[in-house]
């Protein structure tokens, strides 16, 4: 075991805006060091994962033990009830753990619709009704099983320390402001974050003695500390006792998969991505895909013509995600979309002016809103062991329900499913009948966590933002590959996002110039204003060692180095 390190540096992001063009110097946030390094959406989850590193703990001890403490801090996004996907790469071996929710086994396809076959985006949302059956239990063990190094309760153990007793972040107090209507309507959830009615305010100490009381049992006995015994019947009896069909046998049914990474080449490095049931490792890869044969690189940057080829790319991988949902259920991997012959076709499609959405159809010529809450962390060690991780409730705050006897929020993740074939869901996604409702599929995902490397330079990273996942993790992703951006400047530069239905580019304050949103008009996009696309986490480690790390302007997380290198 190694010796433990004391020194880390941290830094805690704030708003800050760049202007397109702008040449981006030193960012003096951006954190530097010489050992592993951890970005996540909580400066306390991020220390909890250093803090294993200096333990002598590797990326992957890091990242459970992250993304553990995210589930004490962050409990909008960060769980036991949810579920994720993690994509890893240890002595150069890529890995890709699946621990996505299901459907619990009484699920119906038109469970979430009303007599006349309308949906009814309440049941989808609020409420147990709307969970899947959790992934994260089984997922966080399995990937410290396969990958970990420390004994698993040296793992767990930063995140028992916080529920016994930590300090509301202003993020988290203002989370639960905005949150503070749903968490008032289930009783569990409002004893816990709205004491005598509002909202616990940011320095004040909470402890969280249930989920504390879970996770010493889960350092204890793994993954059947919830999945069987009293908390599988605290969970389903919760659930039942409001209106949901989860069951004590659905927990002990789970199991996280194992899934061969996405694998492509982006402007000379390699990247790693999730497949299905996730459609972000497959959006990604048809857009570099793509802007690799369209010239997009050498074309000015900021410019009109880039952004209309970004566009152009996501129109028709967003048009062909149409066709994705549970591989194990629907026999189609999704892999065809990124052969080489397909990339020709779209790439060959793209015109001077926007092709209208509706004549953009899947490749097998099938026909054809984000809130909410996701949370992605990204991991290297001194070795260049690398995690990057995306988890999620789906909504802040799940469903809402907060289980009695075991102290966690449950997931919405059934939303997610295609509630209603060809109509848009919570995200505005249209969906097809790949991702329909049936008992035990996984519902089909965005989440993109993500490896790159060359040589031995790695790059990690990955976001929250429902379909705005892939597009921002790949504009950072470019920003660094094809531009050569610092990893700061490279997460805090202005985005943009289309997403093929609605048919609108949608871009942040700065990120086009005046003369290029009119350009881009001419050539006939619609243009739509939002206020923030994603929350990249991101780190990166050159080959001799160096080590950055990026929180990103937009959430409030927060990276930590560990630096000098452990000896
Ligand atoms: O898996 C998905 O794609 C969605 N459940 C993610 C939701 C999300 O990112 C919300 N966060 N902002």
């Amino acid at each position: 075991m190694r010796p433990v390190h004391g020194l880390v540096a941290l830094a805690v992001l704030v708003s800050l805006s760049v202007a397109p063009g702008q040449a981006v110097a030193a960012d003096p946030r951006a954190v530097a060091g010489t050992g592993g390094a951890v970005a996540s959406a909580e400066l306390e989850a991020s220390r909890a994962g250093v803090e294993v590193l200096a333990a002598g703990g590797n990326a992957a001890d890091a990242a459970v033990a992250t993304a553990l403490a995210l589930a004490v801090v962050h409990p909008k996004a960060g769980n036991l009830g949810g579920g994720g996907f993690a994509v890893s790469r240890f002595s150069g071996r890529v890995t890709a753990l699946d621990f996505r929710e299901t459907a619990p086994a009484a699920a119906l396809p038109d469970m979430y619709l009303d007599e006349r076959g309308q949906p009814i985006p309440e049941r989808s949302l609020i409420g147990p009704l709307a969970a899947g059956v959790p992934g994260s239990p089984a997922g966080l063990f399995e990937l410290h099983a396969a990958h970990g190094r420390l004994p698993w309760p040296r793992v767990v153990e930063p995140a028992i320390r916080l529920a016994d007793g930590f300090r509301v972040s202003r993020r988290l107090s203002s989370d639960l402001a905005e949150e503070r209507e749903l968490l008032a309507r289930f009783p569990s959830s409002a004893a816990l974050w709205l004491p005598g009615g509002r909202p616990v305010a940011a320095g004040e100490l909470v402890a969280l003695p249930e989920l504390a009381a879970t996770l010493r049992d889960y350092a204890a006995a793994g993954p059947a500390a919830i999945a069987r015994g009293q908390r599988a019947a605290a969970i389903e009896a919760a659930s039942r006792a409001n209106g949901g069909i989860l069951s004590a046998a659905d927990l002990a049914a789970y199991r996280a998969v194992w899934r061969e990474a996405v694998r492509f080449e982006a402007f000379g490095w390699e990247v790693a991505s999730m497949p299905p049931p996730s459609s972000g490792g497959i959006i990604l890869g048809q857009t570099c895909g793509i802007l690799q044969r369209t010239g997009w690189a050498s074309l000015p940057r900021f410019g009109a013509g880039r952004a209309h080829q970004l566009a152009e790319a996501w129109r028709r991988s967003f048009a062909d995600r149409f066709l994705l949902g549970d591989p194990d259920r629907i026999g189609f991997d999704g892999s065809p979309l990124l052969a080489a012959s397909w990339l020709d076709l779209r790439a060959g499609q793209l015109r001077e002016r926007a092709t209208r959405s509706r004549k953009v159809r899947s490749w097998s010529e099938a026909a054809g809103r984000e809130r909410g809450e996701t949370t992605h962390l990204s991991v290297v060690d001194a070795d260049g062991n690398a995690v990057s991780m995306t988890t999620t409730l789906n909504g802040s705050f799940g469903c809402g329900l907060t289980v009695d006897g075991a102290g966690f929020l449950l997931n919405n993740e059934m939303d997610d499913f295609a509630a209603a074939p060809g109509r848009p869901n919570f995200y505005g996604l249209v969906q097809g009948e790949a991702n329909a409702i049936a008992p035990g599929k996984r519902m089909l995902s965005s989440m993109s966590p993500t490896i790159c490397w060359r040589g031995g330079e790695l790059l990690v990273l990955g976001s929250p933002g429902g379909p705005r996942i892939p597009t921002a993790t790949v504009q950072v992703l470019l920003n660094v590959v094809a531009d050569g951006d610092e990893l700061q400047a490279a997460v805090n530069r202005p985005r943009i996002h289309h997403q093929w239905l609605p048919d609108a580019i949608f871009v942040e304050p700065d990120a086009l110039a005046p003369e290029t949103v009119a350009e881009l008009e001419r050539r006939g996009h619609e243009l739509r204003g939002i206020t923030a696309i994603g929350d990249v986490a991101a780190v990166r480690r050159t080959a001799d060692g160096d080590v950055a790390a990026a929180a990103d302007p937009r959430g409030g997380g927060a990276a930590v180095v560990q630096h000098p290198a452990p000896g």
